[in-house]
C-alpha cells in the first residue's frame, strides 16, 4: 500500500515498524471526533473558497457516509493507514478520488490529532461528571437517613470522639464536590481549539479558525500554533484529576474493607457487591471495594507516564506523544468502571448501627467531652485532662467505662463531680453539643445535606 506521504520515499516501511508506530490499534476509538473533525475543517475550506463549496459539500456527505458506516461496523481499519487520521483519509479517497484528496489542505495531523484527543477528552469529562453527580447524589441521600446515626471518629485509626455515619460520609461529599470542580475546570482549559496550528506554524491559507470553533463547540482558538499543536497539559490535568479522584474513593473503599470485617461489623455489602472464596465457605470478600483500591494505583501510573513522556520534549510535535493516548483512555475507562460499581456498593451495603453504637461507647470516645464538662466547673484544661486520664486508666484497670462508674468512683478522683457529668458525656449529648459549622450535631449535617442538595441541584 502506498503510503499517503509515501512521495519522497523510495522503500516501503519494514513491516514490524509498520505494527510499532501504527496507533489505529488504540486511536480508533477517536473516529467521531476525526469525522466531524474533519467534516467541520472541509465546511471552513469551502466557505473560504480555498477549495470550490461543492468539493467541501462532497467531502462533508462522504464522511457522514462513512461515519454511518463504522456504527453500522461496516469498515475495518488498517495497520498499514497508521492512525485514525490517515484511514480516515484512506477511506475517503478510495470513495471519491481526487476530491478526497482536498481534505487535508491547510491541515497538519499535528493539529488534527490535538484537536481529536481534546474533543474526545471534554466529551469524556462531560460523561464521568454525570457519574461523579450520581455518585453525590446517593453520598447524600445515605447521609441523610443517618443524620442520627453515632460512630466512632478516628484518629490513627484508634476511637478518637463521636460522630455519626452522616458526617463522616458528608466528609466524602466534599472531596467529591472538588472532583466535580476540577473537572469543571480542566474542561475549560480543554475547550481550545488547536486546529488551525497546522503542523506547527499555520498555513498561508486564509483560515476561519472561529468559524471551525463555533462549529465545534469550541470556546476560543489557541493562541500560539506551537503550543496548539505540543501542549498535552490537558491530558495530564485530566489525569490529575483521575487520580485524586481515585485516591478519594480508594480511602472511601479501604474504610468499607475494614468495616466490613469482622472486627468492626459496621456494615454489611450485599451480595450482589461481594464475592466467595474457592476453598473457605464462610467467607464473603469486598472484592469490588479491593478492586477500585487496587485500580487507582493504575491510573496514578499513568499520571506519572504522561509527565514523563512530556517532559523532555522539545518544541513542537514529536512522535512521543503519540504515548500520550492509552494511558488517558484507560485512566478514562477506570474510573467510568470504578464510579458506577462504587455508588451501587454504597447504596446497597447495610449499616449496622447497634455495632457502630457499641464502637463509641466502648472506646472512651467521651473523654474529650468529660474534660470540657470539667472545664466548665472552672477546672483548668490542663488538670481537667489529666484527672479524666486517670479516670481512664481506671476504667481500662476495672474492664469499664466512663458511663458506667458510679460518682463515689468520679469523686474519688475529684470532687468537682456531680450528677450532671453522665448526661454530659453521654455519645448523643457529645455528638450534639458540636454544633459548630462542619460539626457532627444533626442540625448541622441537616444544613450540610440541604446545601449539598441546592449544589447538586445546580450541576
Ligand atoms: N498518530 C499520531 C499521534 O497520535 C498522529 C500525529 C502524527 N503526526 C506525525 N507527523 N507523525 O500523535
Amino acid at each position: 500500500m502506498q503510503k499517503l506521504w509515501g512521495g519522497r520515499f523510495t522503500k516501503s516501511t519494514d513491516s514490524f515498524t509498520d505494527h510499532f508506530h501504527s496507533s489505529i490499534g488504540f486511536d480508533s476509538r477517536m473516529y467521531h471526533e476525526d469525522i466531524t473533525g474533519s467534516m467541520a475543517h472541509a465546511a471552513m475550506l469551502g466557505k473560504q473558497g480555498i477549495i470550490p463549496q461543492a468539493d467541501a459539500d462532497l467531502i462533508v456527505k462522504t464522511l457522514g457516509e462513512i461515519l454511518a458506516d463504522i456504527e453500522a461496523g461496516k469498515v475495518t481499519f488498517d495497520e498499514k493507514a497508521e492512525d485514525i487520521h490517515m484511514n480516515m483519509e484512506t477511506i475517503l479517497i478510495s470513495r471519491i478520488g481526487d476530491v478526497g484528496k482536498k481534505l487535508h489542505t491547510g491541515r497538519s495531523r499535528n493539529d488534527q490529532v490535538a484537536l481529536d484527543t481534546r474533543m474526545y477528552t471534554k466529551k469524556e469529562i462531560t460523561e464521568i461528571k454525570a457519574l461523579v453527580k450520581e455518585l453525590m447524589e446517593e453520598l447524600n441521600a445515605l447521609a441523610e437517613q443517618h443524620t442520627q446515626t453515632i460512630m466512632p471518629g478516628y484518629t490513627h485509626l484508634q476511637r478518637a470522639q463521636p460522630v455519626t455515619l452522616a458526617h463522616h460520609l458528608l466528609a466524602y461529599m466534599e472531596m467529591f464536590k472538588r472532583d466535580y470542580d476540577r473537572l469543571c475546570d480542566t474542561y475549560r482549559r480543554t475547550n481550545v481549539l488547536p486546529l488551525g496550528s497546522g503542523a506547527l506554524a499555520t498555513t498561508t491559507y486564509p483560515l476561519d479558525r472561529y468559524f471551525v470553533a463555533e462549529q465545534l463547540g469550541f470556546d476560543a482558538v489557541s493562541a500560539n500554533s506551537m503550543d496548539g499543536v505540543s501542549d498535552r497539559d490537558f491530558c495530564v490535568e485530566l489525569i490529575s484529576d483521575l487520580s485524586m479522584l481515585m485516591m478519594h474513593l480508594s480511602r472511601f473503599c479501604e474504610e468499607i474493607i475494614l468495616w466490613s470485617s469482622h472486627e468492626f461489623r459496621f456494615i454489611e455489602l450485599d451480595d450482589a457487591y461481594s464475592t466467595g472464596s474457592s476453598i473457605m465457605p464462610q467467607k464473603k470478600n469486598p472484592d469490588m471495594a479491593e478492586l477500585i483500591r487496587g485500580k487507582t494505583g493504575r491510573v496514578y501510573g499513568h499520571l506519572m507516564g504522561m509527565l514523563t513522556t512530556m517532559k523532555g520534549l522539545p518544541l513542537a510535535y514529536n512522535k512521543d506523544m503519540q504515548e500520550d493516548k492509552e494511558g488517558l483512555f484507560d485512566a478514562i475507562d477506570t474510573v467510568k468502571m470504578c464510579l458506577p460499581v462504587f455508588t451501587k456498593m454504597i447504596a446497597t451495603m447495610t449499616v449496622r448501627k447497634e455495632n457502630m453504637l457499641q464502637a463509641t461507647k466502648g472506646g472512651f470516645t467521651n473523654a474529650t467531652d468529660a474534660a470540657d464538662w470539667l472545664v466548665k466547673q472552672g477546672v483548668p484544661f490542663r488538670d481537667a485532662h489529666s484527672t479524666i486520664g486517670h479516670l481512664v486508666l481506671y476504667c481500662i484497670e476495672h474492664n469499664t467505662n466512663l458511663d458506667d462508674l458510679s460518682l463515689e468512683e468520679y469523686q474519688a478522683i475529684s470532687p468537682v463531680f456531680n450528677e450532671s457529668v453522665y448526661d454530659a458525656i453521654s455519645v448523643k449529648q457529645c455528638v450534639e453539643a458540636r454544633n459548630v459549622i462542619g460539626g457532627p450535631s444533626k442540625a448541622m449535617t441537616t444544613r450540610a445535606i440541604e446545601d449539598n442538595k441546592a449544589y447538586l441541584a445546580k450541576l
